[in-house]
């Protein structure tokens, strides 16, 4: 069976000294051991996250990384860093990196290799805009987006493979989609996966729902057989709110 993975996706929030203080607060956490949970801060906390949370269960992953190891790429974080701090999950293809900095499919598939070649596992996000749902076009959107961000993958890598759905609009907008649209596209994916990677790597790959997740609402989400986990943004900002997200 596969492991719910809670993931809090920090984004651009947190200084150093308030990093200090929920990372803290996550340590003295009685969080499930039946669930992943895992903490994605920005990169300058990672070191911290990964010296405060030591002993516990708590993994840390990134929000983002380059696919190069090392040279002259001023302002980049390479996977192979990474690595050697000990992180385990990169969230990439986030819509906010999609569409503020340009990331484009290509970008992400190489980042994807880059992340498992390096036995990291990457939470690659995909999803629709509003417009594309009103049009009928969200599954269309989001296969274009699972075909090239995986393209040249094999069925084994999906053993380490997490995907988000998010659809954009439902994003910090304090919109979720419902728990049946939701269970609709993540099992839309599964299929895309066992059309193109077979029946081991469709049970085997884990799919989270993201978009305003909060501990309303996550016991319904992660009662759908299709979706195994939640990327959640704002509601893991606080350690209460994060314990009630991963006890579900
Ligand atoms: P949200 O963000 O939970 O604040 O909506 C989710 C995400 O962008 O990963």
């Amino acid at each position: 069976m596969r492991t719910p993975i809670i993931a809090g996706n920090w984004k651009m929030n947190k200084t150093y000294s308030e990093a200090k203080v929920l990372l803290d607060e996550i340590k003295n956490l009685e969080l499930s051991e039946n669930v992943e949970a895992v903490v994605c801060p920005p990169f300058i906390n990672l070191a911290l996250a990964k010296e405060v949370l030591e002993g516990t269960n708590v993994k840390v992953g990134a929000q983002n990384a380059y696919h190069k190891d090392s040279g002259a790429y001023t302002g980049e974080v390479s996977v192979a860093f990474l690595k050697d701090l000990g992180i385990e999950y990169v969230i990439l293809g986030h819509s906010e990196r999609r569409e503020y900095f340009h990331e484009t499919d290509e970008d992400i598939n190489e980042k994807v290799k880059a992340v498992l070649s390096h036995g990291l596992s990457p939470i690659l996000c995909c999803g629709e805009t509003l417009e594309e749902r009103e049009a009928g076009k969200e599954k269309e959107k989001v296969k274009i987006q699972i075909d090239a961000d995986f393209e040249g993958l094999e069925a084994k890598d999906f053993e380490n493979i997490v995907i988000a759905y998010e659809p954009i609009w439902a994003i910090g907008t304090g919109k979720t989609a419902s728990a049946d649209d939701a269970e609709e596209m993540c099992g839309y994916i599964r299929e895309l996966v066992r059309e193109k990677f077979g029946e081991d790597a469709a049970n085997k790959v884990r799919i989270q729902y993201g978009g305003s997740v909060k501990p309303q609402n996550v016991t319904e989400i992660m009662s759908k057989e299709n979706i195994d986990g939640a990327l959640v943004g704002g509601a893991s900002l606080e350690a209460e709110s994060f314990s009630k997200l991963v006890n579900y």
